[in-house]
């Protein structure tokens, strides 16, 4: 297996800036060294170019439309060729905006090789605001309503295809923050939503097993994780930390057990802000769970 590391610099979809050091982050916290132990071949392209933050007031309920949408297109680029050839490609964020080009770019593949897709996505947030209903006009609060067709058109048909994902096909686990739209919106759509306090009642087990059911070997399975799913006690570096998220062990077993499935085949690691990180610690756990998602276990197991 060959892993395409691509590196999105962006931070044009949140309001706190220090996303864009993300990549190199990663990176310096041993990434490719972590993933070339675990015998993936792993090319780095570096990463991609875009737009500077303007650091503008959101206009018509967006901030940073145009620069969100040219991110996204180099994204969505830059994941469509490395599906094309064969590799699985690795988003390194870089701001939650940039799963609309990754995320849009794997369901068209999945459409051009006839698979089933199933998004993970690993949040505190829902980030299912729509430019009428967020409180804050960030992009990065808005992926999940535009891969699911509601959002500004040059952000929603990327693959020339809209919607780009079914409510259907996604599962939210981790999520602690909703506004009160993205509530009624999460509703209508019919999503699948692992709150905390669903975890609290049911265990991480139950539900990542949940997460993963009906999944076959035709199943194309994504992951987007946000690093601010994860407590902000361990993981400090983010922009919008919300209390109350997994443990190192909760977080231990969701990776495990999307590993165990053999089915991953994209991943978006995203929103690590190292401008209020300590020491790198949360790009270093990064790198740790990352080991995890690619199989790394303390026992061999049958
Ligand atoms: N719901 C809030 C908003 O729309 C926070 C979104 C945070 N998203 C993220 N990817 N960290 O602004
Ligand atoms: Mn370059
Ligand atoms: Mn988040
Ligand atoms: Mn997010």
């Amino acid at each position: 297996k060959t892993i395409s590391l691509i590196g999105a610099p962006t931070d044009v979809g949140a309001s706190v800036r220090g996303a864009g050091m993300g990549p190199d982050a990663l990176r310096v916290a041993g990434l490719n060294e972590a993933l070339t132990a675990r015998g993936l071949k792993v090319i780095d392209h570096g990463n991609l170019h875009g737009p500077a933050n303007p650091w503008e007031q959101p206009v018509n309920g967006l901030r940073h439309l145009k620069e969100a949408i040219d991110w996204n297109q180099a994204v969505y680029d830059a994941v469509d060729q490395a599906l094309r050839d064969g590799h699985m490609p690795m988003m390194l964020g870089g701001d939650h905006c940039l799963a609309i080009g990754s995320i849009s770019a794997v369901a068209a593949h999945c459409r051009r090789v006839g698979k089933k897709l199933r998004v993970l996505w690993f949040d505190a947030h829902a980030d299912s605001n729509l430019s009428t209903i967020s409180p804050t006009g960030n992009i990065h609060g808005m992926p999940v309503a535009c891969l699911m067709g509601h959002g500004p058109k040059e952000l929603i048909n990327y693959a020339g295809h809209t919607p780009a994902i079914q409510a259907t096909d996604i599962r939210l686990i981790g999520i602690r923050s909703v506004d009160d739209g993205e509530r009624r919106f999460i509703h209508e759509m019919g999503m699948q939503v692992f709150d905390m306090r669903y975890i609290d009642e049911y265990g991480m087990r139950n539900v990542m097993s949940s997460a993963l059911a009906n999944l076959d070997s035709n199943t194309h399975l994504h992951v987007s994780f946000d690093l601010d799913c994860l407590d902000p006690g361990i993981a400090p570096g983010v922009g919008t930390a919300v209390l109350g998220g997994p443990s190192y062990r909760e977080a231990q077993l969701c990776m495990e057990m999307v590993a165990d499935t053999g089915l991953m085949a994209s991943l978006d690691v995203v929103e690590l802000n190292p401008a209020l990180d300590i020491r790198n610690q949360t790009a270093v756990l990064a790198v740790d769970l990352i080991e995890s998602l690619f199989g790394k276990s303390t026992l061999v197991r049958m």
